[in-house]
Order: C-alpha cells, then sequence, then structure tokens
C-alpha cells in the first residue's frame, strides 16, 4: 500500500438617556431617569436591561483621533480609523428572530425576559443608541483576493461601543446591516436575512465546535426592502433588510494596519499596534522594544492554529482576504462560507470563485500569505535588523500549522499520544474519504460510534453507518483498519474509552448549506422555529439529540442539497 503524506497536499507552500438614531443627527429623548456613563459593575447578576449600558473608559471612539467630517457619505477619509456613523433605523415592523442564550445570559449579564421589551429590539436593530454608545464604522483597507485594493472599511457595520462582562471581558458590539456608512462604497449597507440567518447561526455553531470566532447575540428581521441580485446573472429580487448584533473582543483585521503603512500614517499605526498589544496581548510586554515582533510572532502562532482548527472541521471560509483576517485570529466576516459535505480538498463554498483561490486546501497557504503582508504592514515601524527577523518568524508557520493539524486528526481518531506514522495513518484515512467521496464530518464520527472489535470480525460495515459505508469500498479501507486497530493497541486505549473521546470530539451536527437553507427559507416566511431549533442543536454539536435526527441532519444530506447554490450577495 502506498502511504501517501497528504499533508504535505495541505501545505504545498509557494441608560437612560436614549438617543434615537435617525441616520446622522440624532436627538435625546430621556424616558426615564438618567444614568451616569459611569464604568459597569465588575460582578452582576443578570440584570433588566434597564440598567445596561457600554462602558466609555479606553474605548475606541476615546482612543483615536476620528474623522472629523460628521456626515455620513461615501469618501476616503485620511489619517483616522473611525468615522462617527449612527446607524439609519428600519422603517418598518421589526421581529427578533432568535437571540443567543450563551451570548445574552453569559456575556450581556441579561435575562431571556430582556428579549421582550420593546427597547431591546429596538437597540439590537439600531434605532435605539445606548448610554456610552458613539457608534463608529472603521477605515481599514486589504489585499483581496492577491491584490492590494485601498481602503475598503466598514460597509455595513458600526461598532456600538465597548461592554466589559462580569468577567472582566472587553468586548466591541457591533450591528451588521445597519445602514449605509462612509465605507459603503457601491452598497446600501444592508444585509438581508439570508445571509444573516447564515452569519448568526454560523458565528455560534464555530464558537460551540471551540473554534475562535466572533459572536453573533441577536437577528432582528424587518419588512425594510432590499434588492438584490443573488446570483449575479441579471434577476435582482427584493428581499427584507435584517440586523444581526454580533460581539468580538476586537474587529481589528490585517487590512486595520495594512492601510496606515501603505499610507504612511506611522503615527497611526504605531499607535494602534499599541493599543491592540495592551488591550488584547498581555502576554506582550508594551515596554519592550521587540514589541512589534512579538506581537507578529503570536499572530502568526494564533493563526496558524486558527486554520488548523478549521480544516479540523471541515470549514471553508471563502474570503480569506486580508480585510477578513481578525489580528485576533478570530473568525469574522461570515459571508459565503460552507462546511463541506462529502471530503473534497478543492471544496469551494463561493460559486464565483473559480480559480478556488479559497479552497479547503488552499485556506493554509492563504493564511500563510495573509500573515506575509502583516508583516510587510510592520516593516515601516520596524528597525532594520527587526526586519530581518520578520522573515524567520514566519517561517515557524507551517511547523505550527502543521503540529496543531496533527494534534486535531490525532484527537479526531482517539488517539492521545504521539506516533511518527500518525501523519500517514491521518493522510490514508483522508485518501480513502477523498477518494469515495465520503461525508467529512460523519466519516469521523462514525468512526467513533462503531464498534471496531465486530467490524474486524465481519469485514463488514453494518449499513446504518453510511459515511463508512462509503468509505469501506475502497481496497485499501480494511488495510486501513487494521493499522489502526494496532496504532490503538499501542495506545492502549479500550474501545468504550476511544468512543467516548471520539463522541466529544467528533461533531454530529454541523451547519450544512441545506439546513441553513431550510432554516432561511421558513423565517422567510415569518416561520422563525427553524433558526432557533437549528442554533439549539449546534450549540452541542457532539451530544446526540432526537429532533436533530428526525430533521436528518446526521443523515445523508438530500439530493437537492447539491444543486444548492450559495449566493455571493449579502
Ligand atoms: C470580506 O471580504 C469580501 C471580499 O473582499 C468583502 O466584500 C467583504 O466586505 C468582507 N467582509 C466584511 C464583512 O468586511
Ligand atoms: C467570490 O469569488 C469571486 C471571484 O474570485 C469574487 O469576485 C467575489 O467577490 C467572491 N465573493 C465574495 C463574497 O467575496
Ligand atoms: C456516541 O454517540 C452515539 C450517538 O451519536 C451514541 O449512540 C453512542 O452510545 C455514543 N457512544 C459512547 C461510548 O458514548
Amino acid at each position: 500500500m502506498r502511504l501517501l503524506s497528504l499533508l504535505l497536499t495541505f501545505l504545498h507552500f509557494g441608560g437612560y438617556d436614549f438617543v434615537l438614531a435617525r441616520s446622522s443627527d440624532c436627538f435625546k429623548l430621556s424616558i426615564l431617569d438618567l444614568v451616569t456613563n459611569s464604568q459597569c459593575p465588575r460582578h452582576f447578576a443578570p440584570q433588566s436591561f434597564r440598567t445596561w449600558r457600554f462602558d466609555r473608559h479606553q474605548d475606541l471612539a476615546t482612543s483615536f483621533p476620528l474623522d472629523p467630517i460628521a456626515q455620513n457619505f461615501v469618501r476616503q477619509v485620511p489619517g483616522c480609523l473611525f468615522s462617527v456613523t449612527y446607524p439609519i433605523p428600519l422603517k418598518s415592523k421589526l421581529q427578533l428572530v432568535a437571540f443567543s442564550k450563551p451570548v445574552l445570559n453569559d456575556i450581556l449579564g441579561l435575562t431571556d425576559a430582556a428579549t421582550s421589551e420593546v427597547e431591546f429590539v429596538e437597540f439590537v436593530s439600531g434605532s435605539l443608541i445606548l448610554p456610552g454608545s458613539l457608534p463608529l464604522s472603521h477605515r481599514y483597507g486589504g489585499h483581496q483576493f492577491g491584490y492590494w485594493s485601498g481602503q475598503l472599511g466598514d460597509g455595513r457595520a458600526v461598532t456600538l461601543g465597548k461592554f466589559v462582562s462580569h468577567l472582566g471581558e472587553r468586548w466591541e458590539l457591533q450591528l451588521k446591516g445597519s445602514g449605509r456608512t462612509p465605507y459603503s462604497r457601491h452598497g446600501d449597507g444592508r444585509a438581508v436575512l439570508r445571509s444573516s440567518v447564515r452569519e448568526f447561526l454560523c458565528s455560534e455553531a464555530m464558537f460551540h465546535l471551540g473554534i475562535p470566532t466572533s459572536r453573533a447575540a441577536t437577528l432582528v428581521v424587518s419588512d425594510d426592502p432590499v434588492v438584490r441580485d443573488q446570483f449575479y446573472n441579471g434577476n435582482p429580487r427584493t428581499e427584507r433588510a435584517a440586523v444581526v448584533l454580533r460581539l468580538a473582543p476586537s474587529w481589528f483585521r490585517i487590512g486595520s494596519l495594512e492601510i496606515l503603512a501603505k499610507n504612511k500614517e506611522l503615527e497611526l499605526l504605531q499607535q494602534l499596534l499599541d493599543f491592540v498589544i495592551k488591550n488584547h496581548f498581555p502576554q506582550v510586554d508594551i515596554k519592550d522594544k521587540d514589541r512589534y515582533l512579538a506581537l507578529y510572532s503570536t499572530i502568526v502562532s494564533q493563526t496558524a492554529q486558527l486554520v488548523a482548527q478549521w480544516q479540523s472541521v471541515g470549514f471553508t471560509h471563502g474570503v480569506c482576504n486580508t480585510d477578513n483576517f481578525s489580528l485576533l485570529s478570530i473568525t469574522i466576516d461570515y459571508g459565503p462560507f460552507g462546511f463541506m459535505d462529502e471530503y473534497n480538498p478543492r471544496f469551494v463554498p463561493n460559486t464565483s470563485d473559480d480559480e478556488g483561490r479559497y479552497s479547503y486546501e488552499n485556506q493554509p497557504d492563504v493564511g500563510y500569505f495573509n500573515l506575509e503582508k502583516l508583516g510587510d504592514a510592520l516593516k515601516p515601524v520596524l528597525k532594520r535588523s527587526q526586519v530581518k527577523q520578520l522573515q524567520n518568524i514566519l517561517k515557524g508557520y507551517e511547523r505550527i500549522y502543521k503540529d496543531k493539524f496533527m494534534e486535531l486528526f490525532r484527537r479526531k481518531l482517539g488517539l492521545l499520544t504521539i506516533d511518527e506514522d500518525d501523519e500517514n495513518l491521518a493522510a490514508v484515512f483522508l485518501k480513502i474519504m477523498e477518494d469515495t467521496k465520503a461525508d467529512f464530518t460523519m466519516s469521523f464520527r462514525e468512526l467513533g460510534e462503531i464498534d471496531l472489535r465486530e467490524i474486524l470480525n465481519t469485514k463488514e460495515v453494518p449499513k446504518k453507518y453510511w459515511a463508512l459505508t462509503s468509505m469501506a469500498d475502497h481496497e485499501w479501507f480494511w488495510n486501513w483498519v487494521d493499522k489502526y486497530k494496532i496504532r490503538l493497541k499501542q495506545e492502549g486505549i479500550d474501545e468504550a474509552t476511544r468512543q467516548i473521546l471520539m463522541n466529544k470530539t467528533n461533531p454530529r451536527y454541523i451547519l450544512r448549506n441545506w439546513m441553513a437553507q431550510e432554516a432561511i427559507e421558513r423565517a422567510n416566511s415569518n416561520d422563525f422555529s427553524g433558526v432557533q431549533e437549528l442554533l439549539r442543536v449546534l450549540e452541542h454539536p457532539t451530544d446526540w439529540e432526537p429532533e436533530a435526527e428526525r430533521a436528518g441532519y446526521a443523515s445523508r444530506p438530500p439530493d437537492w442539497s447539491k444543486s444548492l447554490k450559495v449566493s455571493c450577495s449579502s
């Protein structure tokens, strides 16, 4: 049997001072008694929405110079990182489609009851501005599809402000789909329901898979019309505008630094770097003269690990431009992403990405490319001797990626120790999966559910293990199972423990496109229970769930799912 080192193909380098927002002119409306803009209490029990507020201490608005122009029109914004941009309220009836209980309760410190307050829904859709909030849209740049694109920026998002959770964690709250900003270019700054459902569900799904990501708190839909040519084929359709309230410790991207370096705004570049270190990289000493190298090294390492985590669940981001790569190495900007059904390394979720630049197998390379661009953005603030070290740091990416990849795939196979032949074991399993077009998620899951002793006796895979049944047709399959059995024996792990371990590691439910599509279609006709049910299932991706089984979430994907195209126009 030929043992392929498939890993190489993965890494072929090369309170109550409410302000109602009406466009950019806003007026104050005293509803109840005024609350001062003091810091949030450090410890609080889940509270009512009426005492909830933002924290102005070292927030973005007080830490950086702001665009002096207050009007909201599309323009170049040199010399600053943010423009004050009020959300543009939706005009029609607002409906709360879904909310994430863990985000609401555990981060925002709110009870579920808060969601039934009218002001809450107004807040999470951009109609109501809360105390301490100065909404900002962010100017950034980026390399898109390999080329420098100049100024980009938040075209449909505004950051409302900073919130400190009861654990003392910093969270920046952002609305997506809240209308035009100075960075909207040709867009209207709105988001349609379908793309918002996908972002909402996927953010939470990724979190519960243990993958660093921005979070989603709420999803609101209106009847405000937005016209989109979903498949760019000359068939525009009117859809409904939706808004997601999303959270991240920071929304800064590689492109946030790039634009400052390209435009030689070096003072601001240094200021942003120091802000990021102080607030988000406690492991980097702010007084160290090599601090930017230390920052780079940390980001290189964390990004390599993030990409390995994407690979481990078959997730393809779809638009890995430098403007969509977080400095904190969390997954952000869910657009035409996809989880693979059948394993295909060349899987591309964006149907217009004909070249396959952002295919599943290219993600490690693209991560490298993006980090190279990050290095370029740091050069203007480094000494010549430090610039030389950038390349050495980046060289470490491949090793870190491979180590993390193997750590994760070992765990997926139920292995805790390291053996030099594990790479082959993983690679051959993947190769068989590829050749037989077996389902990526369920092949691993079923391998952990099946009793190896039994199948080795009968040399037959029971039909209910539908993904493994495909794999068993491959000429290498039984040979592979033998090798796996020997490896497990060497590990000293018994069958029951292996099954428990693998069940905990390998998800049974992921956000497959067809699942999202069904929830979207129901939501389009105002039945939001599909989104809510799917969210509940995805909050426990490894736990067997009768309802999820009935819905077929762990079954062979329906035939219609193969012809499903994910649109890029959101
Ligand atoms: C991610 O990248 C795509 C393509 O470059 C861009 O159109 C989109 O605006 C980015 N996403 C966000 C939310 O910034
Ligand atoms: C999908 O790929 C095409 C071709 O590379 C690109 O023009 C388009 O912007 C991509 N879609 C998104 C949402 O980035
Ligand atoms: C693993 O999960 C399956 C359902 O997905 C369940 O039937 C099985 O009992 C679990 N195995 C163990 C050992 O927990």
